[in-house]
């Protein structure tokens, strides 16, 4: 049995996530975990929160919450919503928990002693009145290149110029607002990272298959300009995980917590830790130790492109460096960005539709199949309201919806309440049957290859497939003049109803189960085609099933158009 540990980018803790953020790493590693699974394999699929950071504590601030408290809030909230959409975790963990406390202090205490870490002394804005460094967020003025007055000390949000706080004129603290500050040394930790460039170098390249994204933004930023930096990663914040060597006390480091990206990816590992806790699993280390058993794992991450170099390089660089026998990413998938209706999603701005929101609209399988359906693999994809509803009301309600109600509703009328007999399958049923597993196993493989683009194309094409088996076989127009016939292509019919439920069921798993229930059926993946369609022997029951897809009229189209147009608060 293979082994897949799975985890997809953590989402940031401070607010809830749009639809582009779902489709770019949860989503997919979602779609890819429940196939493993349902292809018999053993998985292992983790996300959590990343908590900390300065997004963290601005966001409690503008709530008017103790830090902490907000964090649990919304880890909450968060939680509940990637239920709403199914997400498949094994454990949603959260990257403020003690093991990622305890493992992230271990990391820095055995990169430190592998020499791979920098003191280095720079100058920094202290507010003595806040009696703290300021991070640059943290400091406004007015911007030098354009005159706006609520320039941020990292960028100015009206002309988009990368600032230096020291830049700003008039800066003033964005806490207290204080304008007495001054420029201070202060000790940071750097990761040395650029002492690892080859050895990056010679594993990315060595990766078999990696997606093209993946690989070319990872050496692009192995190569350009004076090559891979080494990264801060210590910050003046109050909220994050104190410095630490290991358990010992760090000097010079007092007051000073990691850089939020350096905690995160750790956070993959501490997660297993988190499951293990919660009485979900037993073993973690057989997951993440390559001495423990993890050496026959297969570990594959999901990401939007903007996560890759810290995938790449800086966590490489973690686990590398630390001389420890931790298991290693096999294959990073990444996705390019998906817009909002002629512009882009986003989170600061509140532009576009939240997973919220979504899900108040429509049930999670209507998002799921035209967000996977439309997956940003090779560019950028673009959400408009008119190509959501016509792929819904096409492939979801035409084609999978009517299929399944077409042949229930028929078999049960027409050809009694059980499984009806009929003959044996003739020329026709033969061929399709034929027809069918080739693209079964057409679409295997692009799910394999996470081609999630390609696997939707192939599992709409089956589903359209059995349609027009249907059409053309008539059985509702020839059961008067051969009404055995008619019943063998009904019992054909309902058990492509069972076979699709299985292989449907990764991409919109409440139809799959809508179907399944109404079919009587167990999960079960199709491996041998021809007897997954005869599983529904004669007299077994079945019943008709609901609605499994609803359309969507031009009315509510237009009035989501109208309703999402706007700017979130
Ligand atoms: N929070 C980051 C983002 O949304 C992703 C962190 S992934 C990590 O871009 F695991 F590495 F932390
Ligand atoms: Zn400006």
């Amino acid at each position: 049995m293979a082994r897949h540990l799975i985890t997809s980018a953590l989402p940031y803790i401070n607010g809830i996530k749009h639809l582009g953020n779902l489709v770019g790493s949860q989503l997919p590693a979602d779609l890819f975990a429940r196939y493993r699974r349902a292809r018999g394999d053993e998985v292992l699929f983790l996300c959590a929160t990343d908590e900390h950071g300065t997004p963290a504590e601005l966001a409690a601030a503008k709530a008017g919450q103790p830090v902490a408290e907000y964090c649990a809030e919304l880890h909450e909230v968060q939680a509940r919503l990637s239920e709403g959409y199914r997400l498949s975790f094994d454990h949603f963990g959260r990257s403020s928990g003690p093991h990622n406390h305890h493992l992230t202090q271990h990391f820095a205490g055995r990169l430190d002693a592998a020499g791979l870490i920098a003191e280095v002394e720079t100058m920094q804005m202290y507010s003595p009145t806040d009696g703290r460094f300021l991070p640059d967020r943290y400091i406004e003025g007015t911007c030098p290149n354009c005159g706006f007055e609520s320039a941020r000390g990292d960028q100015c949000d009206n002309c988009t110029k990368q600032l230096d706080p020291t830049d700003l004129i008039y800066p003033h603290s964005t806490i207290s607002g204080a304008t007495d500050l001054e420029l201070r040394p202060t000790k940071h930790l750097f990761l040395r990272q650029s002492l690892m460039r080859e050895r990056l170098r010679e594993w990315i390249t060595t990766r078999q298959h990696w997606p093209v994204l993946t690989t070319s933004i990872a050496l692009k930023w192995l190569d350009d300009g004076e090559g891979l930096q080494d990264r801060g990663i210590t910050r003046d914040l109050d909220w994050g995980i104190p410095v630490m060597k290991g358990d010992a006390p760090w000097p010079g480091m007092e007051g000073k917590v990691f850089y939020v990206w350096f905690d995160a990816p750790i956070e993959y590992i501490a997660c297993a830790r988190e499951w293990v806790d919660a009485g979900k699993g037993e073993d973690w280390e057989r997951w993440w130790r390559t001495d423990k058993g993890a050496d026959d794992v297969r570990y594959t991450q999901f990401m939007g492109k903007d996560n890759v170099p810290f995938h790449s390089l800086s966590f490489p660089v973690t686990i590398l460096g630390s001389g420890e026998p931790w298991k290693l990413v096999d294959y990073i998938k990444s996705f390019n960005y998906l817009n909002y209706d002629g512009g882009q999603f986003s989170t600061s701005r509140g532009r576009g539709v939240f997973m919220d929101q979504a899900l108040s609209i429509l049930p999670a399988d209507y998002w799921r199949w035209w967000l996977l359906s439309h997956a940003p693999e090779t560019a950028d994809a673009e959400f408009t309201w008119e190509n959501f509803q016509a792929s819904v009301n096409k492939d979801l309600a035409d084609v999978l919806g009517n299929l399944a109600s077409r042949v229930t509703k028929f078999a049960r009328a027409r050809l009694g309440e059980t499984v009806p007999e009929g003959g044996a399958w003739g020329e026709r049923e033969r061929a399709f049957v034929a027809d069918l597993a080739a693209r079964i196993r057409t679409y295997e493989s692009h799910m394999d290859a996470i081609e999630v683009r390609r696997a939707a194309t192939e599992l709409r094409a089956i589903w359209a497939l059995g349609n027009e088996y249907l059409q053309q076989a008539a059985p509702w127009s020839t059961i008067k003049a051969d009404p055995e016939q008619a019943a063998m292509q009904a019992r054909l019919g309902l058990n492509l109803v069972a076979l699709y439920a299985e292989l449907s069921a990764p991409f919109i798993p409440d139809a799959a189960g809508t179907l399944r229930a109404a079919m009587h059926t167990e999960p079960g993946w199709p491996d041998d085609v021809e007897a997954a369609l005869t599983r529904l022997a004669p007299g077994d029951a079945y019943d008709v099933p609901e609605n499994l897809f609803r359309k969507i009229s031009d009315e509510e189209c237009a009035d989501w158009k109208t309703r999402f147009a706007g700017v979130r608060d």
